[in-house]
């Protein structure tokens, strides 16, 4: 059994087609033998790469992905969108993940979506978002988790960087030959396959993503709220989550920030109870009916601010809410935390232990990143004490603070011996409104 993932439970014969035996490993009834189906890697073996000793939630469900795999349970591709994201499922079928390799990014080599080839070929010029490290998407979208836990905002489904292998997946007609060739001499030469290191399809990186329920996309719920308001308690919920959505987005400069992009809960009370607390004299211990999800984040954490003749808005800046000033809740949870250099050393130091997984990753490139990142932080600090509303976060003039070549040796606490700050002149693009 791995380290870092509880025990799965002793289940009897669900009717599906997994039954679990005393050992660490479910038998599945297509392939008949546990063994088996581990050796030949049906679905593969990403166990052993897939350690989350901090999380044993996380590894167990991450567990299940895999076992669901190894019973022929397939990740699915999502139709629509421009690269390769499959929804994870659980042995009985459940969606529980959103898994996006690396191999399948918009501009990876292995993107099942031929159009994006198609433009990579045909129009290089303009291939890609020229401020963002290519095909990193996927350390982009578990970066994004690490910054909203680090922050308490709540608004990211847990995402991390996980291995998994499907036969689903998209491969290259070289690798699926191989495993059938390792496949076939396996069964025909035993001896001589054991010195084979993997018998398969070659295993995928990918950000890994919980699957959130009950959520639709922000664009439905927020024309609905145009035409039957909320009750002044769930629309202050409401505020507030959309201010940690800012707020993450702002940090992250995320670059795809649609309201498609990102998802809404809502359930409306029928009893046509109205919660709010108008006069401050009692709290409201009901759960929460309102919930933002921030999905898709896998083009955040530019190394340089967007050009302006094609800066990617944040399309949350057009909303109503975005003018409102953020609340002292809001201030009161991010304040203390951006406003420490050290929590901001901190931050960058989770993400360097991230990032620098990737086989492409540059330290010099990493350090552009945590310059804009850290810019953004100083406006953000700025904003929050100054009691500005979103709208008016988005106008700041652009900066990046970078670190000084000297001062960095250990921890770094006075910001004006070690970093440098530049503001950009230009005015940023939300200057019209
Ligand atoms: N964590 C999640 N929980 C629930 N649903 C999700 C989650 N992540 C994605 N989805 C659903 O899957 C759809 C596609 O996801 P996402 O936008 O992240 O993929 P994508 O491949 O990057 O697509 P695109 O290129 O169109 O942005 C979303 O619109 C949403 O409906
Ligand atoms: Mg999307």
């Amino acid at each position: 059994m791995r380290s870092g993932r509880a025990s799965p439970p002793l289940l009897a014969n669900t009717g599906n087609l997994l039954t679990w035996c005393n050992c660490s490993r479910p038998t599945c009834q297509r392939c008949g033998d546990n063994a088996k189906s581990y050796i030949t890697g049906h679905a593969g073996h990403t166990a052993d790469m897939n350690t989350f000793l901090d999380d044993p939630e996380f590894a167990e469900i991450i567990l299940r992905a895999e076992q669901a795999i190894e019973c022929g349970v397939f990740p699915e591709r999502i139709s629509q969108g421009s690269s390769g994201s499959y929804f994870a499922k659980d042995p009985k079928g459940k969606i529980i993940g959103v898994f996006k390799p690396k191999s399948e990014e918009p501009y990876g080599h292995l993107n099942p979506k031929w159009t994006k080839y198609f433009h990579k070929v045909c129009c290089p010029c303009c291939f890609g978002r020229g401020c963002l490290v290519p095909n990193q998407g996927y350390l982009s979208e578990a970066g994004a988790y690490l910054v909203d836990d680090k922050l308490g905002l709540g608004v990211v489904p847990k995402t991390k960087v996980v291995w998994l292998v499907s036969e689903t997946f998209n491969y290259s007609a070289i690798d699926r030959a191989k495993s059938r060739g390792k496949k076939y001499a396996l069964e025909k030469v035993p001896k001589v396959a054991k010195k084979f290191n993997r018998i398969g399809l070659p295993p995928k990186v990918g950000s890994f993503q919980l699957f959130v329920e009950g959520y639709k996309e922000a664009d439905y719920w927020l024309r609905k709220f145009e035409t039957d308001p909320l009750p002044e308690n769930t629309r202050k919920e409401f505020q507030s989550q959309f201010e940690r959505l800012v707020i993450l987005d702002y940090v992250i400069r995320n670059t795809d920030r649609g309201n498609d992009n990102w998802l809404v809960r809502y359930e409306k009370q029928d009893d046509g109870l109205d919660l709010s607390d108008k006069d401050g004299q009692w709290t409201i211990t009901k759960e929460s009916t309102i919930k933002v999800a921030a999905i898709d984040n896998g083009l955040a954490f530019p190394f340089k601010h967007p050009d302006e003749w094609r800066a990617y808005p944040f399309h949350w800046a057009w909303l109503p809410q975005a003018k409102v000033p953020f609340s002292q809740e809001t201030r009161d949870l991010v304040l203390p935390r951006i406003s420490d250099m050290n929590f901001v050393q901190d931050l960058c130091e989770d993400l360097y232990e991230l990032f620098k997984t990737d086989k492409g990753f540059d330290k010099a490139t990493f350090e552009n990143q945590m310059s804009v990142m850290r810019g953004q932080i100083l406006n953000l600090t700025q904003a929050l004490k100054d009691e500005k509303s979103p709208i008016q976060l988005v106008q700041m003039p652009r900066v990046i603070v970078e670190r000084s070549s000297t001062g960095s040796q250990g921890r770094i606490v006075h910001l004006s011996n070690a970093f440098t700050q530049t503001f950009h002149s230009r005015k940023p693009f939300f200057s019209s409104w």
